[in-house]
């Protein structure tokens, strides 16, 4: 997709892989608005960018719906949708002091990894399912944001491991059912990048995650997201990745499963 003068929503935009990815998207020609729980950083990241702030909750339905609302009446409605929101843990299953861990807290970050990521989706979707199609008959495309903790989760990282594998799993049905629609749907899976969330599980104790990478051996910069998961790159081959998903996952489906897929909808009178 040409990238330029088209509206994007980068959720978690305020910060980290989110905020580097807004300023890409902004320095490219995209409506940028940046959509965080955290105003102060989004109206900040926003200011320097020339985009648009946005206060939006992803897990919750009427927050990320009024969201999608706002940056649609100031850019017009997104054809892409960067989703980078998301938080992190890190508890053992029964802690020094014998005790189990709160359910609670596993149960908020599948709240806001996984069910923020289906709720921006679906949302996304059904707004932009309605654009008119491109050139080459897309409408527009999502990434979501796993992990590679998705694959190779560190001790204490049950519940963001879990989370994040979700999101993988939710990867190719979702492009399965939106390629109907023109709509994309990719998933990267960045390995340890340098942010203020990585900072807050070192600091949570049991997964230190600092430190792991084999090659080079030093956590990423944040603008290097840039690199692999804008959506004019998230096509190329899975060795421009660190820690790519498979090709079928990262890609939608296979060419015999496209060509499968078009007669289906030629026959069910689909625009796919
Ligand atoms: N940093 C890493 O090494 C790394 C590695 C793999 C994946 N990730 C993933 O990348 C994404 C961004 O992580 P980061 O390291 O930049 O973290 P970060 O803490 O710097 O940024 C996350 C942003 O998401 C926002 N956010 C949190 N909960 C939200 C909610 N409910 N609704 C809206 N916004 C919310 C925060 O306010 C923050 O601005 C996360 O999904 C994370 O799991 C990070």
């Amino acid at each position: 997709m040409n990238i330029q003068g088209q509206a994007a929503l980068v959720t978690g935009g305020g910060s980290g892989l989110g905020e580097a990815t807004a300023r890409e998207l902004a320095r490219l020609g995209a409506k940028v608005a940046v959509l965080d729980l955290n105003m102060a950083n989004a109206e900040r990241v926003a200011a320097e960018i020339g985009g648009v702030a946005v206060h939006c909750n992803v897990s919750d339905a009427d927050s990320m719906a009024q969201a999608i609302q706002t940056a649609s009446a100031a850019h017009g409605t997104a054809r892409i949708l960067m989703q980078i929101a998301g938080i992190g843990t890190a508890k053992r299953v029964v802690g020094k002091d014998g005790k189990a861990a709160p359910l609670e807290e596993f149960a908020k970050v599948i709240n806001v990894n996984l069910i923020g990521t289906y709720n921006a989706a679906r949302l996304f979707a059904e707004a932009c399912s309605k654009l008119d199609p491109l050139e080459d008959g897309a409408r527009g495309v999502m990434v979501f944001t796993s992990s590679v903790a998705a694959f190779d989760g560190q001790v204490g990282q049950q519940a963001y491991s879990a989370s994040k594998a979700g999101v993988v799993g939710m990867t190719l049905p979702m492009a399965r059912d939106l390629a109907q629609h023109g709509i994309r749907v990719c998933t990267i899976a960045p390995g340890l990048f340098k942010t203020p969330l990585l900072a807050s599980l070192a600091r949570a104790g049991p997964a230190i995650v600092g430190g792991q990478h084999p090659l080079p051996r030093s956590l990423g910069q944040a603008q290097r997201i840039c690199r692999t998961g804008l959506p004019h790159r998230a096509q190329r081959p899975p060795e421009r990745r660190s820690h790519s998903l498979g090709r079928r996952a990262a890609h939608g489906p296979t060419l015999k499963e496209k060509n499968e897929q078009n007669r289906c909808l030629r026959r069910a009178g689909g625009v796919w």
